[in-house]
């Protein structure tokens, strides 16, 4: 398959999860204290919308944190991989007016979570111990890769436990002329 070879740097992690096809957008985080990718593909099955989203992520054994949030954030990365650049989470619906009161419930998410609160909506990064790799797949409705409130253009921000942002990477469209150039 030839994304599986694009991403054989990635040995740990594509062992972990084949990736289907190259249709879709990469978020690709490569830092010290975390490296992995969130993998975004639009879902065309009639009636339903949204994105199959697979990630994994690999922390060094050596981390002292268990668990990591990671959220689609506004803006692109800035120069020198600066993470504060992004901005804030990705929020187009406006659901977070109110921050001491935002909330996010799993089961109605369109309402009551940001579209860009991953880890909000379908769960934190939580690194087995045995092998520091937390990784999975889901569908996220309100998640859309064209059109109004298209991720397009925007980034992936993986915090940990105190909030602070330890990678981030650009959401960018795989195309047959950037395969190659996608890798961690
Ligand atoms: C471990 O956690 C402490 C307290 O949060 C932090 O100061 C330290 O940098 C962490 N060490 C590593 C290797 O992440
Ligand atoms: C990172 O980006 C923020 C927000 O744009 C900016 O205020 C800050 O100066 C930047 N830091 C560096 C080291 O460039």
């Amino acid at each position: 398959m030839k994304l599986f070879t694009v991403l054989s740097s990635l040995a740990l992690l594509a062992t972990t999860y084949a990736f289907p096809s190259i249709d879709g957008s990469v978020a690709i985080i490569k830092s010290d204290a975390v490296q992995g990718f969130v993998w975004f593909t639009s879902v065309k099955k009639c009636g339903s919308s949204g994105s199959s989203v697979r990630y994994a992520f690999h922390v060094p054994a050596t981390a002292n944190q268990t668990e990591y949030t990671y959220h689609i954030h506004e803006f692109p990365v800035g120069e020198n991989n600066n993470c504060t650049a992004t901005g804030g989470h990705y929020d187009p619906l406006k659901v977070n007016v109110q921050k001491d009161t935002y909330k996010c419930d799993p089961a109605q998410p369109t309402t009551t979570c940001e579209v860009g609160d991953l880890s909000g909506k379908h769960g934190k990064l939580v690194p087995k111990s045995d092998k520091p790799i937390a990784a999975g797949e889901y569908t996220d409705a309100d998640v859309h890769l064209t059109g109004d409130n298209s991720i397009a253009g925007r980034s992936v921000v993986v915090h940990n436990a105190a909030g602070d942002r330890i990678g981030c990477g650009n959401i960018v469209q795989v195309t047959p002329q950037n395969l190659g150039e996608l890798k961690l």
